[in-house]
């Protein structure tokens, strides 16, 4: 990989560039952040745990009719993507209360959302990636009132694909952050990764509120079994087919 150029280095992540301009390998790294990289650290096989859960999940939406940037998962870490420009936003869903919204809004946690709730976020990291309103999201104009629409669409269908997923694999998907992309002809995509870096999952086998918690909240948290915890997700997940 190292002999490759790096087109893009995120926190977890390095985007290589290919011989094929439309395509891009996406390689999962162990490195993990946390609080706007003020913590930092790693999880040792995240990389693999992540670059698998995030191709099964793929492979269900694209099953289902969503269009994602995943092509194919070359190795352990490594998946082929199409190369999609990024729009600057954070798509949060959510099911249940919990993280941000708990500190932000004083609802107890696991509180459940019906309809879940849909937020968009500025993603700058210089910035701390800022919630934003309506109104600005319309000001700074990163994506056309269509799009958020879109946006907001195609988030709900992918919580509900992802929802009866988890539901089949005993886990609770509290909430996630999704990034889309828009292709060459100006359509959006799904991009970026769908695992325990980026989703709150709560192990329905389990009532302590501690143990159940089965993503990156146990980083956050310095919680004991990080690793055991993200194994645990991948092994449920890959115990599933994608099958309808
Ligand atoms: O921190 P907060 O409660 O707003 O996070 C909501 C969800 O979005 C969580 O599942 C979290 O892991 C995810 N998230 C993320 N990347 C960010 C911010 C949030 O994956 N930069």
């Amino acid at each position: 990989m190292s002999t490759r150029q790096a087109r893009y280095e995120g926190k977890a992540k390095i985007l290589y560039a290919t011989d094929d301009p439309t395509v891009f390998i996406s390689h999962f790294k162990d490195d993990a952040t946390a609080f706007n990289a003020q913590k930092r650290g790693t999880i040792l096989d995240k990389g693999h745990v992540n670059c698998a859960v995030s191709t099964r999940l793929f492979q269900w939406l694209e099953a289902h009719g969503i269009a994602t940037h995943w092509i194919e998962t070359i190795s352990e870490r490594d998946m082929r993507v199409r190369a999609v420009t990024i729009v600057p936003l954070e798509v949060v869903v959510r099911n249940r209360a919990a993280g941000s919204l708990c500190k932000q809004t004083g609802l107890p946690l696991g509180s459940e959302l019906v309809p879940p709730l849909v937020e968009f976020y500025l993603k700058n990291d210089a910035l701390g990636d800022p919630l934003l309103t309506p109104d600005r999201l319309r000001l700074l104009t990163v994506a056309s009132e269509d799009q958020v629409q879109e946006l907001r669409r195609l988030a709900l269908a992918v919580n509900s694909l992802l929802l009866e997923f988890f539901r089949r694999c005993d886990i609770l998907l509290v909430d996630f952050k999704l990034e889309f992309g828009l292709d060459p002809q100006q359509r959006l995509v799904l991009a970026d990764e769908i695992s325990p870096d980026t989703c709150r999952l709560w192990d329905c086998r389990v009532t302590d509120p501690c143990d159940r918690i089965l993503d990156k909240d146990r980083f956050r948290q310095d919680l004991a079994q990080v690793e055991a915890a993200y194994q645990q997700v991948l092994d449920r997940v890959l115990a599933q087919s994608i099958e309808r």
